[in-house]
C-alpha cells in the first residue's frame, strides 16, 4: 500500500499517471472526431442503402448522438473520461509546482536550442485547451447530456458554427490541441518506458503526423459547417 501511494506521488508516478490519462484522452478524441466527421460527409456519398432507416448526415449524426446517451457501456467510459480530464490537470498542475520548487532550490537551466518552444509550454497549451473543454461541454455536452434543453444535436451543432468567433475559438482550441498533442504522445512514451531509446525518433515521426492529422481534421469540421 506504502509502495503504491508513494508510486503516485512521486515524480516519476505523476509523469506515469499523466500519460496513461493522456492516452486515454487521445482514444477518446480518435472516437469522438470518427463520429463528428458525420458532420461533414456530402450528401451525395451518404449511403442510404448501408444505413436502412437513415436517410441523411442529420438523422445519421442524431443516431450516433442518441447512441452516445442510451447505450450504458459508453455512459461508463465517458465518466472514466471526465476522471481521466481531470487527474490530468490537475497531475500537471501538481507536476508544475513541484518542478518551480525544485528550480527555486537548485540550480536548473532550460535549454532552448534542445527543445522546441510547445515542449516549453505545456502548461499554456493545457490551460487554453482546458478553457475550451470548458466552452465547449457547455455548448453542447451541458445542453443534450445533463439538461436536457436540447434535443436535436445537429441542429444544435449546425446553428453553433453559424458565428464566426465561435469557429475562431474551436480553430485556437485546436490548434492548442495539435502542438500540446505533439509532445504529450513523445513525452508519455518515454515517460512509460515502453519502447528503446533507439525507435524514438520514429515515435517523434509518427507523433507529429498523427498530431497534424487530428488537427486538420477536427478544425475543418467547424469551418465547413460555416460555409455550409
Ligand atoms: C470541432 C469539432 C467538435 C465537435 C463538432 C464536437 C462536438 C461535440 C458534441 C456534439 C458533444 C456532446 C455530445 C457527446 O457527448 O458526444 C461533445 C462532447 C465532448 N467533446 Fe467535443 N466536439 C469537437 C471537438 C472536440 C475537441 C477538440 C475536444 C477536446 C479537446 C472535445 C471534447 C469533448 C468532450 C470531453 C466531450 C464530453 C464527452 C462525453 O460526455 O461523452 N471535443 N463534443
Amino acid at each position: 500500500m506504502a509502495i503504491k501511494k508513494g508510486l503516485f506521488k512521486s515524480s516519476v508516478g505523476r509523469k506515469n499517471l499523466m500519460a496513461i490519462t493522456g492516452l486515454f484522452i487521445i482514444f477518446f478524441l480518435v472516437i469522438h472526431l470518427i463520429g463528428n466527421l458525420i458532420l461533414v460527409i456530402p450528401e451525395s456519398f451518404f449511403p442510404i442503402e448501408f444505413w436502412g432507416g437513415v436517410e441523411n448526415v442529420h438523422d445519421m449524426y442524431n443516431a450516433y448522438s442518441h447512441f452516445l446517451v442510451s447505450f450504458w457501456p459508453v455512459t461508463i467510459v465517458a465518466w472514466v473520461l471526465y476522471a481521466a480530464i481531470l487527474i490530468h490537470a490537475i497531475d500537471a498542475l501538481l507536476i508544475t509546482l513541484q518542478n518551480n520548487k525544485s528550480r527555486g532550490e537548485k540550480y536548473q537551466v532550460t535549454d532552448t536550442s534542445t527543445s522546441t518552444w510547445y515542449s516549453r509550454n505545456m502548461g499554456i497549451l493545457g490551460t487554453i485547451i482546458g478553457i475550451f473543454i470548458i466552452i465547449h461541454m457547455a455548448q453542447f455536452w451541458l445542453k443534450y447530456k445533463v439538461l436536457g434543453t436540447e434535443h436535436d444535436l445537429y441542429d444544435l451543432v449546425f446553428a453553433t458554427f453559424k458565428i464566426w468567433w465561435i469557429v475562431l475559438i474551436y480553430e485556437i482550441g485546436i490548434l492548442a490541441l495539435g502542438f500540446h498533442l505533439v509532445h504529450g504522445i513523445v513525452s508519455a512514451h518515454q515517460s512509460l518506458g515502453i519502447y528503446p531509446k533507439k525507435i524514438m525518433n520514429i515515435i517523434k515521426y509518427i507523433a507529429l503526423c498523427f498530431s497534424l492529422v487530428m488537427a486538420i481534421l477536427y478544425a475543418i469540421i467547424p469551418i465547413i459547417l460555416y460555409f455550409k
